[in-house]
């Protein structure tokens, strides 16, 4: 088969937290699918890098007192650090705020501004009044103005499937300060891709493109109607890349994001004396993007479309997968299930993950389940009882005997394997792992039947039968060795364990066709330990211990506020004799509830109720709350805002009349005008706990 050229992406990952097992079903399915290719000797470029534009950085920059080039270099570090965890290897990871993506964005920016692609109007935008910034889709929900769910996001509806405006909405909401946004005008830029519709729709319908059901989707969606122009532009405050000849404007980060998929391959080019050209503008080349199902809208419709008006090659296939669900739930702080691969990489070996993951994939958009009874089966009944084990029961007579010159019969097993190379190479290729796992689990069952058979280990008690003891491991190891080369992608780090045992590197698919004879064999030392349930248990009763600590800092979520006047007194030493002792806790029972510091970023009545105030407080971070206080009567809303208060944090959530409460305001006194709130000594920060 002649060489090819393939140029490999993943979604860039936001600089924005960290890496969690979400993420990680992309990077370890494209990983695989590199490793694969890099396997069959084709010349593959694999890229990735953090994706660090847009108003949720810049707001976690100026939360955390950090410039954004402090705070996504401390991202990029975390993120870089968790792939090479596991096992995935780049050959290039880079930033979207490098100098090579801006010059890359000018130039093709200048390309469809000459053809005519960019049309300027002014238009309404949504600006948080609380946090000063206008809002980016994402940070406004509302209700969908097609089919009226509620609580969906400023640029798509999860029910129904219909896209807008985020200024459509109906009674939006900004997520940053649970503010009501004011719509400000302000000039922007349109990319008009209707008129770029002929390229994208023959690009959707060429053979291998896309999946059935993505092309599908963008039918039954999109291209129905004309293609709405696409908002390329940001008024300042922004970061990002500032448009040319437009102060205070700046790229949409969903703009200079894929460019960055060109400018990291531009950075390996010039590490590695290539020419750009030679993998973009190369028809020769091919080109695999590998996303999420939420991202396919930006990939496969406004993409391409960019991408041909800058005159580069269209992608040879974007391959979508679906979300990680786990014991047949979307991952959840609450349950634990929300793990990030650096707690994973603490409690275990990065070769679990990426085996269950490939037992589970195929070439589909399906959610995968990570049922985590079904991991621990699948780790030790496939990777250890049915691959370790092979090697283990031979490998130590394998150290006496050497493998034999010639190869013994073994009723044609090897040679079976040997043509089920192909089967499982195009399973691979197909992006069908699911399927290529099973074909190479059915050579260990073949494997392991001939070990039963042959029973070395009764051989190796009897000096006459020295030529089978290393006949029969001659074959088991070289059965052995065949599986290890298919199982390679998925598992390298056995691929190097075993390659050290056979003194040889198995790093080419083709070894497979060919067994080792006649050489000595290393030293057996333990390939892979057992799982145990409770290590997995122990990892997500961390990681719900963790979030519990970091809900109130991370989810809209808690507290209450109750228009109920709490019993009264007038001074500390009557209020002990007037409101009786509550039952006694345990400290278990008082950690429970999580008291935060808190700063009052905004106060105002609520004309329909009596008794109370309605505040947006700041947990430190983006993380706001909004509160229903029974504090009217005691304080004017202007005298409170930027007050330090304590709050709790993990109540539930509750519906009030006048919208969502999330959090009670703690106070002392009796109600009525006797209300005093508690504040910490100055020093204290909004986030911090109280103990
Ligand atoms: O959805 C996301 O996480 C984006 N950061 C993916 C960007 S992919 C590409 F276009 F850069
Ligand atoms: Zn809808």
């Amino acid at each position: 088969m002649p060489t090819r050229q393939i140029l490999v992406t993943s979604a860039l990952p936001y600089a924005n937290g960290p890496i969690h097992l979400g993420h990680l079903v992309e990077y370890i399915q494209t990983d695989i699918w590199v490793r694969f290719q890099k396997m069959q000797g084709h010349r593959v470029v694999y890229v990735c890098a953090d994706d660090t534009h847009g108003t949720a950085i810049m707001l976690s920059a100026r939360h955390k007192g950090l410039s954004e080039e402090q705070w996504i270099g401390q991202m990029s570090q975390q993120h870089q650090a968790d792939f090479a965890g596991f096992d995935i290897r780049f050959d290039r990871y880079g930033s979207t705020h490098s100098e090579e993506n801006r010059q890359l964005c000018e130039q093709i920016w200048a390309r469809a501004l000459e053809q005519d692609l960019i049309a300027a109007r002014d238009v309404q935008q949504l600006f948080d009044p609380v946090e000063n910034t206008f809002l980016a889709d994402r940070f406004v929900k509302g209700q969908c103005p097609k089919c009226g769910a509620p609580d969906q996001a400023g640029d798509n509806c999860d029910k129904c499937g219909h896209t807008y405006a985020a200024t459509d909405l109906v009674n939006p909401v900004s997520t940053l300060s649970g503010a009501t946004p004011e719509l400000r005008s302000a000039p922007h830029f349109f990319f008009q891709l209707e008129k770029c519709r002929p390229v994208v729709e023959a690009w959707i319908d060429r053979p291998g493109s896309l999946q059935s059901e993505t092309a599908n989707y963008l039918k039954g969606h999109f291209l129905g109607d004309a293609l709405r122009d696409w908002d390329l532009s940001r008024s300042a405050p922004y970061f990002g890349f500032e448009i040319p000849n437009q102060p205070g404007q700046y790229w949409y980060v969903w703009f200079d994001a894929p460019v960055g998929y060109i400018a990291t391959t531009l950075q390996w080019c010039r590490e590695h004396q290539q020419d750009l050209a030679d993998w973009w503008q190369n028809p020769a080349t091919e080109i695999h993007h590998f996303i999420g199902k939420d991202i396919v809208y930006f990939h496969t419709l406004f993409w391409p479309a960019i991408l041909h008006t800058a005159g580069y090659q269209l992608p040879t296939r974007v391959h979508v997968h679906g979300f990680l669900t786990v014991n047949g739930r979307k991952m959840s702080k609450r349950d634990g299930t929300f793990i990030r691969g650096r707690k994973y990489l603490d409690h275990l070996p990065p070769a679990y993950l990426r085996y269950y993951y490939a037992t589970k994939l195929g070439d589909n958009q399906d959610d995968l389940d990570l049922n985590v009874s079904e991991f621990v089966e699948k780790v030790n009944t496939d990777l250890v009882n049915k691959v370790v084990n092979l090697v283990s029961r031979s490998a130590k007579f394998g150290g006496q005997t050497g493998l034999s010159a010639t190869y013994p019969a073994d009723d044609g097993r090897f040679e079976y394997a040997a043509a089920q190379g192909q089967a499982i190479a195009a399973a691979y290729e197909a992006g069908e792992l699911s399927k290529a796992m099973r074909l190479i689990m059915e050579l260990a069952d073949r494997a392991n039947q001939y070990v039963e058979q042959a029973q070395p280990w009764k051989l190796a008690k009897d000096p006459q039968q020295a030529t089978a003891l290393r006949d029969t491991v001659t074959v088991a190891l070289n059965l052995y060795r065949q599986i290890v080369i298919y199982l390679a992608p998925v598992l390298p780090s056995l691929q190097q364990q075993s390659g050290d045992l056979f003194g040889q590197a198995l790093t080419d698919w083709n070894l497979a066709q060919t067994p080792l004879l006649g050489q000595t064999i290393g030293t057996y030392t333990h390939f892979m330990q057992r799982l145990n349930l409770q290590d997995v248990e122990k990892m997500i009763e961390e990681t719900k211990l963790e979030n519990a600590a970091a809900l109130a800092n991370a989810t809209p979520a808690t507290a209450d506020a109750t228009e109920a006047a709490p019993a009264a007194a007038t001074d500390t030493a009557d209020a002990l004799l007037a409101e009786p002792l509550a039952e006694e806790c345990t400290i278990d029972d008082f950690v429970k509830v999580d008291l935060r510091v808190a700063r009052i970023v905004s106060a105002e009545e609520v004309p329909e109720a009596r008794k109370l105030l309605k505040l947006v407080v700041s947990l430190g971070g983006d993380q706001t709350r909004q509160v229903f206080a029974g504090i009217k009567a005691a304080y004017n809303p202007e005298d409170l805002v930027g007050r330090l208060v304590i709050i709790v944090a993990n109540l539930k959530p509750r519906q009030m009349k006048f919208g969502l409460s999330e959090g009670m305001v703690c106070a002392a006194g009796g109600g009525g005008t006797e209300v005093f709130l508690l504040s910490p000594d100055s020093g204290a920060v909004p986030g911090q706990r109280v103990h």
